[in-house]
């Protein structure tokens, strides 16, 4: 393999390292011995937007919890509050900073309130210079690159009380050290990669994520044995196109599956996301070959127009996506296929938009996730002078549901009157009588059942299949 052109991360350096181990006892040292009536003071990480973005709020609940915080889920209840941000879209840039607004009060009833925001949104200079100047009470800033040195950013404003700015360099580095703090003890995720290469053209992760780079292999497979030492049940290798994980090491995603499905135990694996442009027979093969791997493939198409599809930079065409969608129907025939899509890219005609409606029709997906386009700065399809107005992208995001949603409740009866194994999240937030969980296809299930069921694999007879959830009863506890 040529490597020349691989991009190789820095690794974080013992010097580093011992820094924030050092910062991170600082802190420890200072929190446990400012009990407030016995009580430790708490930790609240609240994340928007996606599984990586959950990813890593559970890596700075991590750190936290090893400086001496508790870590609890109700900012009201927090003395440090960390607003992780999205910034894949408008609507999610809006909320972090209105949530991040809403926190100016709890400051006031506690002066000793510590905010810090992260993430993508901050990882961007003109939003951190405006948390800078419009929000005063804001402590700290740092974006995706920083967060392994999230100890020795706190430790400088909790002994310095001088607020920090910390935005995106470009010094991208993967950190194999940085302690985690699961929600869930039963379903992990794991990144096995980070950033993006591809430039989509709407698309702002790239400038805020940075290139592409993997995790080592042994890295991967130590932490997945651990967590099914450790019983969970359901592992979620993230990245941003696990398809083309493992460059740098002359190895594929398929290498790195199969290698973890040799890992003994009781557990399911799924990924996201995938690029069309990268899945390959190998990829295909692998899954098809291991029942340990859900039966979900979610392969966003974003658009059923090659034209928008080449404006989009996502280099293939509507060909070369369905030959893949066959093949792997034709490898996994019991496979759930969901996608994105994105309505309204920039020079979206009515006939551009009609081939979207053609490829839902012809794929049939079990579940898509749209979205209205929204304008990135810095993005290239942000400079175009043929932005679709407003009204005509809602319409069409509306169209399109009505579209699909026929298309979906075709999809679930399939399962009308079958048992399928679902992993029990609990009670559901939705219809507190009922129990949830998804199956293979990562469909929503809905059950009666009992605390003791949650964290557990349940087979259940599904008795109702709709588009979005599906009803049945517990046979098999
Ligand atoms: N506008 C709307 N949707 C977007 N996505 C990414 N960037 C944008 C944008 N600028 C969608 C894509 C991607 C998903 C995670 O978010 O469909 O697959
Ligand atoms: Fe964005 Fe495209 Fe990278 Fe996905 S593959 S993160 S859509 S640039």
């Amino acid at each position: 393999m040529d490597n020349k052109n691989i991009y190789r991360a820095r690794k974080i350096t013992e010097e580093e390292i011992k820094r924030q181990a050092d910062c991170t006892a600082k802190v420890r040292e200072r929190i446990l011995s400012e009990r407030d009536g016995g009580a430790r003071r708490a930790c609240c990480v609240v994340t928007y937007g996606c599984q990586q973005n959950e990813a890593d709020g559970e890596r700075i609940a991590g750190m936290a919890r090893d400086m001496g915080y508790t870590i609890t889920y109700t900012p009201e209840d927090a003395e440090l509050i960390i607003v992780n941000t999205c910034a894949v879209r408008d609507h999610a840039e809006k909320k972090a900073l209105s949530v991040t607004g809403g926190y100016k009060h709890l400051k006031v009833k506690n002066p000793d309130l510590k905010i810090g925001v992260c993430g993508c949104m901050v990882s961007q200079e003109k939003m951190s210079e405006k948390l800078k100047k419009s929000y005063p009470y804001v402590d700290f800033v740092f974006g995706t690159e920083s967060i392994w040195r999230f100890p020795e950013i706190l430790c400088r404003n909790l002994f310095t009380e001088k607020r920090g700015f910390y935005e995106n360099t470009g010094d991208e580095v993967i950190s194999e050290e940085m302690p985690v703090e699961r929600k869930s003890s039963f379903s992990a995720w794991v990144s096995i990669m980070y950033g993006c290469n591809n430039f989509c053209t709407y698309c702002i992760v790239p400038y805020v994520r940075g290139r592409e780079r993997s995790r080592r292999p042994e890295d991967i497979i130590k932490e997945v044995e651990q967590l099914v030492d450790d019983g969970y049940k359901e592992i979620t290798l993230l990245g941003q196109n696990v398809n083309s994980y493992g460059k740098e090491y002359g190895v594929d995603f398929a290498d790195l599956l199969s290698d973890i499905c040799k890992i003994d135990g009781d557990y399911v694996l799924r990924f996201m996301t995938s690029h069309p442009k990268d899945v390959s027979d190998k990829l295909i093969d692998v899954i098809a070959q291991n029942p340990k791997i859900e039966r979900h493939f979610h392969l966003p198409v974003q658009s059923g127009s090659d034209r928008m599809l080449k404006a989009m930079n996502r280099h293939y065409d509507t060909e070369k996506y369905l030959a893949a969608v066959n093949k792997i129907r034709e490898k996994v025939p019991d496979i759930s296929l969901s996608t994105d899509i994105i309505v309204g890219f920039p020079g979206e005609s009515e006939e551009d938009f009609e081939a979207t409606l053609d490829i839902l029709r012809k794929v049939k997906y079990d579940m898509i996730f749209s979205f209205i386009y929204s304008k990135r700065d810095g993005t290239p399809a942000a400079r175009s002078t043929e932005q679709v107005p407003d009204d005509v992208k809602t319409a069409r995001f509306l169209r399109m549901l009505k579209v699909q949603e026929p298309i979906a409740d075709e999809r679930a009866a399939r399962y009308k009157g079958q048992v399928v194994r679902v992993l029990c999240e609990g009670r559901s937030k939705n219809n507190e009588a009922m129990f949830t969980g998804r199956d293979s296809g990562m469909k929503i299930v809905l059950f009666e059942g009992d605390e003791s069921m949650t964290g557990r694999f349940v087979d259940v007879k599904i008795t109702e299949a709709r588009a979005f959830g599906m009803t049945g009863v517990v046979v098999n506890k």
